[in-house]
């Protein structure tokens, strides 16, 4: 059984021209749906599906949010037969037409498995770093984003009761890996295939002892987007969750956003990679959330030594960048050319 990615999530939408707005603006391209639905898509074809949210086709919630479904991409039939084989030895396995099997793991949260092949090749951008003894990047300045565009999801994070148990689900039944844990089941992070990213499921004990959808994660090119992406979207009014920041567990850059269909929404890149040979899983005994963060996006900037207008952030904004340092940025990634400094030509 090899599952080969993240094939889609699904939301329920009060408002569709608002959920639309809110992933086309992510950075995600319009893509099928199917019935009411919209469908919105990173570059290896991976999908958020937001229907009506009162639409029949949709699952039930998972707990207070919007969210309603994670779907696995899975290779083959046989996959696929394995699974429903697996699964419904105790529990309910529905078909839809398309074939995909849908379901529900131990901490109720509704999952299901589509035969898919993520897009490679043109979907991948290589990042030229120079580091000492390695000068990869000769006579051009580094990429600068304006707009992220998410190569794929790579996890979603749940709240669930207890993580043993749901831990257990995905390692007994569906062959997944244990990558790291918090001691005292506060939290363990899972992947799927014995060579993969650090995690692809994070699972943190839920005080309240419900079942909620804590975030779901689109990985970028490099660091470098996570800061141009993240000011993108705090520049079009999205509020900061927590970031940007670096994670010493999976040593990934981050920047996450609220997204009000359910938890939060990440960019994220330069995760870990782990192998079966290679890594020895740790039990961690203190919160190592962050190596550093900012907790409410970056201060407002107009691109000027000591910061612009005041340099600090105002509290109410997320990494707001101004009008004029947007359009400095926009015309130097066009030219190729630094952002001239004010007073300088
Ligand atoms: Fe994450």
């Amino acid at each position: 059984m090899q599952i080969t990615g993240i094939e889609s999530v699904e939301f329920g939408a009060p408002d569709m021209a608002e959920a639309r707005t809110l992933f086309s603006d992510w950075g995600l391209r319009k893509a099928a749906a199917g019935g009411a639905g919209s469908g919105f898509a990173a570059l290896n074809g991976a999908r958020v599906v937001v229907r009506p949210e009162q639409s029949r086709a949709l699952a039930p919630r998972v707990g207070k949010s919007n969210f309603r479904e994670v779907i696995f991409g899975v290779r083959s039939k046989r996959d696929l037969a394995e699974i429903g084989e697996e699964l419904s030895r105790d529990r309910s396995v529905s078909v839809a037409a398309d074939g995909s099997l849908h379901t529900h793991d131990d901490a109720d949260v509704n999952i299901g498995f589509r035969i898919w092949t993520p897009k490679t090749g043109s979907a991948e951008r290589v990042t030229r770093f120079n580091q000492p003894g390695r000068r990869d990047r000769l006579d051009r300045i580094g990429t600068v984003y304006t707009q992220a565009q998410p190569y794929q999801m790579g996890h979603i994070v749940f709240f669930v009761p207890d993580t043993r148990a749901a831990e257990n689900f995905y390692r007994k039944r569906l062959g997944w890996w244990v990558s790291d844990r918090y001691a005292g089941e506060v939290g363990v992070f899972l992947r799927w295939a014995a060579k993969s990213e650090h995690h692809n499921m994070f699972l943190l004990k839920s005080r309240s002892g419900s079942t909620e959808l804590h975030h779901i994660a689109f990985e970028v090119n490099d660091v470098h987007e996570v800061f141009g992406g993240g000011m993108s979207y705090a520049d079009k009014g999205y509020v900061t969750d927590t970031g940007p920041g670096r994670h010493p567990i999976s040593s990934a850059y981050f920047w996450y956003f609220k997204n009000p269909l359910g938890g939060s929404i990440e960019y994220f890149a330069d995760p870990d990679w782990v192998t079966e040979q290679g890594w020895k899983p740790h039990n961690y005994t203190v919160n190592r959330f962050s190596e550093w963060h900012l907790p409410d996006g970056l201060p407002e900037n107009d691109g000027t030594p000591g910061g612009g207008a005041s340099g600090k952030t105002s509290g109410k904004t997320s990494g707001k960048t101004s009008a004029k340092r947007r359009k400095a940025l926009k015309a130097a990634d066009k030219l190729e050319r630094p952002v001239p400094m004010p007073g300088k030509r």
